[in-house]
C-alpha cells in the first residue's frame, strides 16, 4: 500500500511512458503514483459495511480477507419543457423528449448519432470528446451487466438512501399520479431509470446522457433526454427533484464542487443525493497486486491519463468529503469489496467475483483505447497487447485482486 502519494503534475506523457506494450516488469517506476497501493484505501478508513460483503472474513483461505455539436442541451426548449413538467407521462410518448416538438431537434438528434469511432470502438458524438468511454454494443453490454453486481450487492436493491416515495395513487383513467421526482445522471443504458420508474410506478423518473443509447420502449414514468450535466442546469423551481442519482460517474466531471452545488439546488429541501462509485484501482490484501504487473501498471497508467484529461477516474473515495463539503446533510458511505473471480468461499461473494471477473475484463476493453491512445500514445495494437496482458491477470487464479464499490449518499438542506 502506497498511502498518500501525489501525483506529479509535470510528468508528461511522453516523458513517462515506454510507449511500448511490452510486458510492464514488477520493479518499474511509477509513472503515476496512485492515490492507492494493494489493500486499502488511503482516504483513511473507509466504512466497509460489518456484516456485509467485504468483510475480512468473508474471503477464502488466508492471506485474502478478502463529430462536435456545440448545441445546447435539447430539452432546455421551452417547447418540450412543458412535457416534463408532468409527473408520469403518456405512455405513448416517446421516451425522447426531445423528439416531441422542439423547434430545434431536427438538427441535434440527427447530429448525436453521428457517432464518433477510434481504434475500433464508438464513442458519443454530442459534446464529442468529453466522455473517454465508448457507447457501442460492447460498452452497453458492460454496463447492463455492471448494473447486475451493482444490484447483488444490494441484494436485489436500487438504492441505498431513505427514500419516502409515497405509495401509488391513481388519476380517474388508473394511471398512476405522484410528483416524486427522480433524475439519473449519466443514464447510459438507462437500465437503473428503467428498473426504479417499474418499481415505483407513481413516481416519475427522467435520465440524461451525452448519449442517446436507452431503449425507446420504457415504462410511462420514464424520460431521456441528451443532455450534458456539467452545463448549467436549467430547471425551474417547480421541477426541483426529491432523489438525485449518479452511478459510475468517475471521470465524466472536471470540477465536482460545482456538480454537487447543482444537485443541491435543484433537490427539494430534504431531497436525497445518491452517488454509486467503482473505485478505478485494484486492490489486495496479499501481495497479487504487486505481482500483478500488466493490471498495475495500468491502473496507474489510467489514473495519471484521466487526470491529464482533465476528468480524473479514480475519485470515488472523495465524494463523502465533497457532499459534506457542498453542505449536504447526513452524508454517509457505505463500502463493498469484490473479488475479480470466483475464489471467495463466502456463496455471495463468490458469485459477484464470477461476474466481476467477467465484467473487469470488459472494463479494461473499454477504459483503455481512447486514454491510452490520446494521452499516452499507444498505437492500437499496444493498447490491444495491454488489454489482454491485463485481462489475463484477472483471470490468474494465483491473483487475489480486488474491486471496491461505494454508496455515499447526502441530504440536501435546500439551494446553497
Ligand atoms: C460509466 S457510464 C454509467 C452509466 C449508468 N449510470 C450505469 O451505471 O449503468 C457513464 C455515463 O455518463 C455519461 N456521461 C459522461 N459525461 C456526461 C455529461 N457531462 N453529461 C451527461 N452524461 C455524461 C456517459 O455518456 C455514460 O453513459
Amino acid at each position: 500500500m502506497c498511502p498518500g502519494n501525489e501525483n506529479p503534475t509535470n510528468n508528461s506523457p511522453s516523458q513517462s511512458s515506454p510507449r511500448s506494450a511490452s510486458a510492464p516488469s514488477a520493479s518499474q517506476p511509477r509513472t503515476a503514483d496512485g492515490p492507492h497501493g494493494s489493500g486499502s484505501d488511503s482516504s483513511g478508513s473507509p466504512h466497509v459495511v460489518a456484516g456485509q460483503v467485504g468483510e475480512a472474513g468473508d474471503y477464502d483461505e488466508v492471506p485474502v480477507p478478502i463529430v462536435v455539436d456545440n448545441d445546447s442541451a435539447i430539452w432546455h426548449e421551452d417547447d418540450t419543457r412543458d412535457d416534463d413538467n408532468a409527473s408520469v407521462f403518456s405512455d405513448t410518448d416517446s421516451a425522447y423528449e426531445s423528439l416531441a416538438g422542439s423547434s430545434r431537434t431536427g438538427s441535434i438528434t440527427s447530429s448525436i448519432y453521428n457517432y464518433v469511432y477510434e481504434n475500433g470502438r464508438r464513442y458519443h458524438a454530442y459534446r464529442s470528446g468529453q466522455y473517454v468511454l465508448p457507447n457501442d454494443e460492447a460498452e452497453q453490454e458492460r454496463l447492463d451487466l455492471q448494473h447486475h453486481i451493482w444490484r447483488l450487492l444490494l441484494h436485489g436493491g436500487l438504492y441505498t438512501a431513505p427514500l419516502n416515495i409515497p405509495a401509488e395513487e391513481s388519476d380517474a383513467w388508473g394511471r398512476p399520479v405522484g410528483d416524486f421526482r427522480i433524475l439519473d445522471l449519466g443514464t447510459g443504458t438507462g437500465i437503473w431509470a428503467i428498473d426504479m420508474a417499474e418499481e415505483f410506478p407513481q413516481a416519475s423518473v427522467f435520465g440524461i446522457d451525452l448519449s442517446p443509447i436507452q431503449p425507446d420502449w420504457v415504462p410511462p414514468n420514464c424520460r431521456f433526454h441528451v443532455d450534458d450535466y456539467e452545463d448549467d442546469w436549467t430547471y425551474r423551481e417547480d421541477e426541483k427533484f426529491d432523489y438525485i442519482h449518479g452511478r459510475a460517474l468517475s471521470g465524466t466531471v472536471s470540477d465536482w464542487a460545482r456538480f454537487y452545488r447543482q444537485v443541491r439546488t435543484h433537490l427539494k429541501p430534504g431531497g436525497w443525493c445518491e452517488m454509486q462509485e467503482y473505485d478505478a484501482w485494484i486492490f489486495s490484501d496479499d501481495d497479487s497486486f504487486e505481482r500483478a504487473v500488466w493490471t498495475k501498471n495500468w491502473v496507474e497508467k489510467l489514473d495519471e491519463a484521466s487526470q491529464m484529461y482533465g476528468k480524473r477516474l479514480n475519485v470515488a473515495r472523495f465524494h463523502k468529503q465533497w457532499m459534506i463539503e457542498a453542505g449536504f446533510e447526513d452524508v454517509q458511505e457505505k463500502m463493498f469489496r469484490i473479488p475479480i473471480g470466483p475464489w471467495a468461499k463466502d456463496p455471495h461473494l463468490k458469485e459477484l467475483g464470477r461476474y466481476e471477473q467477467l465484467h473487469m475484463q470488459m472494463s479494461v476493453a473499454s477504459h483503455t483505447p481512447a486514454l491510452f491512445s490520446r494521452v499516452w500514445h499507444y498505437t492500437p495494437q499496444q493498447c490491444q497487447v495491454t488489454i489482454e496482458g491485463v485481462k489475463n491477470e484477472f483471470r490468474n487464479p494465483n491473483l487475489r485482486l480486488i474491486t471496491q464499490y461505494r454508496f455515499i449518499i447526502g441530504r440536501s438542506p435546500g439551494p446553497p
